[in-house]
């Protein structure tokens, strides 16, 4: 579903992506891990179009995308959720869904999937008129994953959902981005810092380093591989598994 080739991308002269080459087949979830400042976020700003893309190809259900804008991009069903903080906080939970169904003019379907992710998120719908700006910072972030669904997209990005949340929260989060991937059959990047459970949900798995992977390979395997243990292994639900997640 998208594919990555030779991605070279950065911020003005500097040039963080050299030459990043992945794939994220359709309906798999696929994990994005690596430390702090190695490339993460730039890689998904430069496939949502927030970024020029310098060198390099990425395709979308086999069409080129690379420096499309990016409401073209969340058109042809790709949207990446960004960290809670981009809620607009003056907005009402329920207005701040319906802004990511923007692109959309089927009603009746906007509404089935409002309701879709109040199913998913409870808590959303009993504070649906409250403003954004007074949620908890995981409710916040169950609101920014419920705006990307608004867009109905064939694909979605989450840039490390579980960050600065507690731990019961974390789980909560885990377990909705499970769903979405089982119930609606969602292909998912994931970025995560909690590479543990990043793994025990994914596929395949990605290590960035230095604006490169460095490392790839089966998700379970991965779990095992003693460089990938040694070097990522952590999180703050390390010791959950995935029975947790049901
Ligand atoms: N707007 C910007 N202008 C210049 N440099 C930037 C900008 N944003 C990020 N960078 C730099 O690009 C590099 C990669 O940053 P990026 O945000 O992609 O890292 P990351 O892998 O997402 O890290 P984290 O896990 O901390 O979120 C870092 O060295 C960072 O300082
Ligand atoms: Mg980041």
């Amino acid at each position: 579903m998208l594919e990555i080739e030779g991605v070279e991308s950065g911020y003005g002269k500097l040039k963080i992506l050299r030459g990043v080459t992945m794939s994220v087949p359709n309906g798999s979830m696929v994990a994005l891990l690596g430390g702090n400042g190695t490339g993460k976020s730039t890689l998904l700003k430069a496939i949502s179009g927030l970024l020029p893309v310098w060198a390099g190809k990425i395709l979308f259900d086999g069409e080129p995308i690379q420096n499309l804008k990016p409401h073209e991009i969340v058109r042809r069903g790709l949207v990446q959720v960004t960290q809670g903080k981009d809620a607009y906080p003056a907005m009402t939970v329920e207005d701040n869904l319906k802004v990511g169904a923007f692109s959309r003019s089927d009603k009746a379907g906007v509404r089935q999937d409002m309701e879709r992710v109040y199913e998913l998120f409870p808590r959303l719908k009993q504070r649906r008129k409250q403003m954004s700006g007074t949620l908890s910072g995981g409710e916040v972030q169950m609101l920014v994953i419920g705006r990307g669904m608004m867009a109905r997209p064939k694909m979605i990005m989450l840039d490390e959902p579980s960050s600065a949340l507690a731990p019961k929260v974390v789980l909560d989060i885990f377990r909705a981005i499970n769903k979405i991937r089982e119930e609606m059959s969602m292909t998912i990047l994931l970025v995560e810092q909690n590479v543990r459970m990043a793994l025990l949900m994914s596929d395949y798995g990605y290590v960035i380093r230095d604006g490169v992977i460095h490392i790839e390979g089966k998700a379970s395997e991965m779990i095992d591989d003693d460089n990938v243990r040694q070097s990522y292994l952590g999180g703050t639900v390390a010791d959950t598994d995935v029975a947790a997640l049901s």
